[in-house]
């Protein structure tokens, strides 16, 4: 019989999918997942919740019947507005219609927990205080985690429910239906300077190809977050949320480099948003060469956001001091993971 009942609002995320995959295979817990469109990939074991978040009246129908939940995790992120920024207003709408929701259904709701990121430093803007701790000051940008923050610990003071907060930095994953991912975008990357016979140049600056970078696995992220919401001591705390260990792309590039067979290039800047869509034939060949699931580029690449992520020339560290002081000493070979689901995306014939 299981202890918990956790209802996680973004399910088919990429962090709330990895989540759902975590608790799935944890006999403590029941997993409802909330989402509006089926997932493509459904995960055994969980009861999934079709509604819109946005609407208030739908969400509470939805999950009204749930009367034993326990926990709410927060991985839900409302689309982009018309001129493509995170709206915080919607982001907190959603966040607020979830917490209504399963606190009408449940009167056991007993924990809420949130997802940040690095962006709570401002690690997308300029260089920041490194490494960065949980209790630094606020930046001046305008960011939802922010807001949903205030607003659960607000809610909180009022209810019987505690919160928490974990904050990754950029994410390492295998998800084939999402291109907005470090892995697979750099991959068919490396696979188009293979086709096109040039070495692997580093698409950003010399300042971005040493700095020393930080990213978090989402399974171990799924891990610390289950943590952080039954850990008594953890309770209205945000933790950083890393693989604790650091690297410099200049380590990693020849590695990438390496498994396709190409000479490691050096660092030229160049925006891939640009000129990266106008190799999409020379994707078609890749596909027939080797065989690959025929789908199209932009279904496993995301060039802005490898632009975005890449430019950064700061070091980018967030301090997992405070977790382990808590008590969660979980880690990553980030290197080692990189390359492990770069393979796992080969083995799915998504790439070569
Ligand atoms: N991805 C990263 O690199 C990263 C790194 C650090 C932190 N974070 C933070 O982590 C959080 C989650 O990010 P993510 O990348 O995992 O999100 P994501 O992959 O974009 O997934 C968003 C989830 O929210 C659901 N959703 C969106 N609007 C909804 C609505 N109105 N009603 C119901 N469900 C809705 C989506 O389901 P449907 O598609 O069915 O609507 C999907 O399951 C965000 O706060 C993000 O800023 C992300």
């Amino acid at each position: 019989m299981p202890q918990w009942t956790a209802l996680i609002a973004g399910a088919t995320g990429a962090i709330g999918g990895a989540l759902a995959g975590h608790l799935a295979t944890e006999p403590n817990w029941r997993v409802l997942g909330v989402c509006r469109k089926p997932p493509k990939h459904p995960i055994k074991g969980i009861q999934y919740i079709h509604t819109d978040l946005m609407n208030a009246d739908a969400c509470r129908t939805a999950i009204a019947g749930h009367t034993d939940i326990t926990h709410v995790f927060f991985c839900g992120r409302a689309p982009h507005d018309d001129r493509g920024r995170e709206s915080i207003e919607n982001n907190l709408i959603i966040l607020g219609n979830v917490i209504d929701a399963a606190a009408a259904a449940s009167r056991h709701l007993a924990h809420v927990n949130l997802v940040q990121g690095g962006k709570y430093y401002g690690v997308h803007v300029g260089p920041f205080p490194n490494p960065a701790r949980e209790d630094d000051p606020r930046t001046v940008t305008p960011n939802f985690y922010y807001d949903q923050e205030d607003l659960l610990r607000s809610r909180s003071k009022e209810s019987q429910w505690s919160w928490s907060a974990a904050r990754p930095n950029t994410l390492l994953h295998f998800s084939p239906d999402n291109p907005r991912n470090l892995v697979s975008t750099l991959g068919a990357y490396a696979a188009l300077c293979r086709e096109i016979g040039i070495p692997l140049d580093f698409p950003a600056g010399e300042g971005s190809y040493t700095s020393l970078v930080q990213v978090t696995t989402t399974t171990l992220l799924a891990r610390g977050m289950a943590w952080m919401a039954t850990h008594e001591p953890a309770r209205n705390n945000a933790f950083n949320l890393t693989n604790g260990d650091v690297f410099r792309w200049s380590r990693l590039w020849p590695q990438l480099a390496d498994a396709f067979g190409i000479r490691c290039g050096t660092a030229r800047p160049v925006a891939l948003a640009e000129v990266m869509p106008d190799w999409e034939g020379a994707w078609h060949r890749v596909v027939k060469r080797h065989g690959l699931l025929d789908r199209p580029l932009a279904t496993l690449a995301n060039w802005a956001f490898a632009d975005a992520t890449l430019m950064r020339w700061w070091d980018e560290i967030l301090s997992t001091n405070k977790a382990r002081d808590f008590g969660f000493h979980d880690w990553d070979d980030s290197e080692r993971r990189f390359m492990a689901i770069l393979q796992q995306y080969r083995q799915a014939k998504l790439l070569p």
